[in-house]
């Protein structure tokens, strides 16, 4: 089959490249030159495991290439899956279509033959019948149809997300439309992956209610914490306790610094804004939205409290900057809101991210950039761990002692353990567990 994508963003980039792994040929486009010429050479405009040598692979033996040039990619394809971005509208939190109405005007102009547009955007209930009457309007002898598919994909994670999912959401009404979708995803179909047909609309409301269940589910946990600290309770026990039951599950119930990245912030938020206009308000989910947004504040206040109160002129290391680990993306990340906070009330900020750093300089004023984790670390009155980056998890801990000025740890991940923090000499403050002092 001959598969176009629009944009080559995370979701078009990895899409593009897994289905040319399936063995269809696939022309990727983005209006950004730079950013083309650099995939035509091998070059990823983001970090993502795995995508480098799916991309060279697929372009070597000719399934994959990439070009600016809309028209051309459009005019033979089979199917053209809008992936372009939804960022939030400024002010509203809506999601912000006018990259899709855009991209579903040029594919207008340029459609031959019988198409499926399918839109993979993460899009509100409605677009797919807006992009439908976008192309209609524009070319009423086009022969086409618009389907939504919405993509799942974790960061950092993509590759095996896209090539391995949980399920595949195909949203159409068309039987022709239908055999097409199948006809791509049809490595997956033998695989066993599910396969959920539905109305269109019906596909573009699954999408964010993944997201917003998700997001839901950690603000859940996230609040136990807070609750385990009062009552000395272990929250990684709960967690364990409530998530072998079969009903709940044991993932997405990491307490940490609150959600961030590219999507659960975003997708509640214009989740909340579509059920206020719809007159059917989700009050659980805004909720959430503000918990969320207040927590990564409380979370300098943990730092600034395990510094005894105050951290003017005080030197606080902190290691990982992005959202999460594996990934070099800092929208929306914790560390947004922390690190400036921490500035803000005087503190000396040293920071650490393996990947994150080119990134973070554009966003973060006034801290001190460090090459690798350990130097992060002399003279620091408090050591803060923001991203469970895997390098961070095994540090030298005598050589932490030895370098910082006072042992003091702030573990926002929880990825080491109270007592043998305390046996090694530390104060160790977690999320969701009791402080511990150095032992002894
Ligand atoms: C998410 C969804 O998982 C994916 O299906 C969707 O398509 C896009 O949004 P992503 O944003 O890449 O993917 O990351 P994810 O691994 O879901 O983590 C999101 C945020 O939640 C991160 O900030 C992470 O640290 C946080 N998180 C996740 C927790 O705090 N606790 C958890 O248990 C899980």
């Amino acid at each position: 089959m001959h598969v176009t994508v629009v944009g080559t963003g995370y979701v078009g980039l990895v899409s593009g490249a897994c289905f040319s792994e399936f063995g269809h040929n696939v022309i990727c486009v983005d209006k950004d030159e730079k950013k083309i010429a650099g995939l035509k050479q091998g070059e990823m405009p983001i970090y993502e495991p795995g995508l480098q040598k799916l991309v060279e692979s697929n372009s070597e033996a000719g399934r994959l290439s990439f070009t600016t040039d809309l028209a051309e990619a459009v005019k033979d394809a089979d199917a053209v899956f809008i992936a372009v971005g939804t960022p939030s509208r400024r002010g509203d939190g809506h999601a912000d279509l006018s990259f899709v109405y855009a991209a579903a005007e040029e594919i207008a102009g340029a459609i031959t033959g019988y198409t499926v547009v399918v839109t993979k955007s993460t899009v509100p209930v409605g677009t797919g019948a807006e992009v439908e009457k976008i192309i209609r309007e524009a070319r009423p002898d086009a022969q086409f149809d618009v389907v939504s598919n919405p993509e799942f994909l974790r960061e950092g994670a993509a590759i095996e997300d896209f090539m391995r999912p949980d399920r595949v959401v195909i949203g159409t009404e068309s039987e022709d439309a239908r055999e097409v979708m199948r006809e791509l995803y049809r490595p997956l179909y033998l695989l066993e992956t599910p396969i959920v047909f539905t109305r269109r609309q019906t596909s573009e409301l699954i999408k964010y209610a993944a997201n917003t269940f998700l997001a839901t589910k950690i603000t859940f946990i996230n609040e136990i914490a807070d609750l385990c600290e009062v009552l000395d309770a272990d929250v990684q026990d709960v967690a364990r306790g409530i998530g072998l039951d079969g009903r709940i599950g044991r993932k997405f119930l990491h307490a940490g610094p609150g959600y961030g990245g590219s999507c659960f912030p975003k997708d509640t938020l214009a989740l909340v804004r579509t059920a206020q206009d719809a007159g059917s308000p989700l009050r659980i989910v805004e909720t959430v939205v503000d918990i969320n947004a207040k927590r990564k504040q409380a979370m300098a206040q943990k730092i600034i409290d395990a510094c005894g109160g105050s951290v003017s002129g005080k030197t606080i290391a902190v290691l990982g900057l992005t959202f999460k680990p594996n990934t070099d993306d800092m929208r929306d990340s914790p560390s947004l809101d922390i690190v400036p906070a921490l500035i803000a009330a005087g503190a000396k900020v040293r920071a650490y991210d393996p990947k994150g750093m080119d990134e973070a300089k554009h966003m973060l004023d006034g801290v001190d950039w460090c090459k690798g984790a350990y130097e992060t670390m002399p003279d620091a009155d408090a050591l803060a761990i923001v991203t469970e980056w895997n390098e961070f998890r095994a540090l030298d801990l005598d050589k932490v002692k030895d370098l910082m000025k006072a042992p003091v740890m702030v573990d926002l991940r929880n990825i080491y353990n109270p007592d043998d923090m305390a046996e090694a000499g530390f104060d160790y403050i977690c999320i969701g567990k009791s402080k511990v002092s150095a032992a002894g």
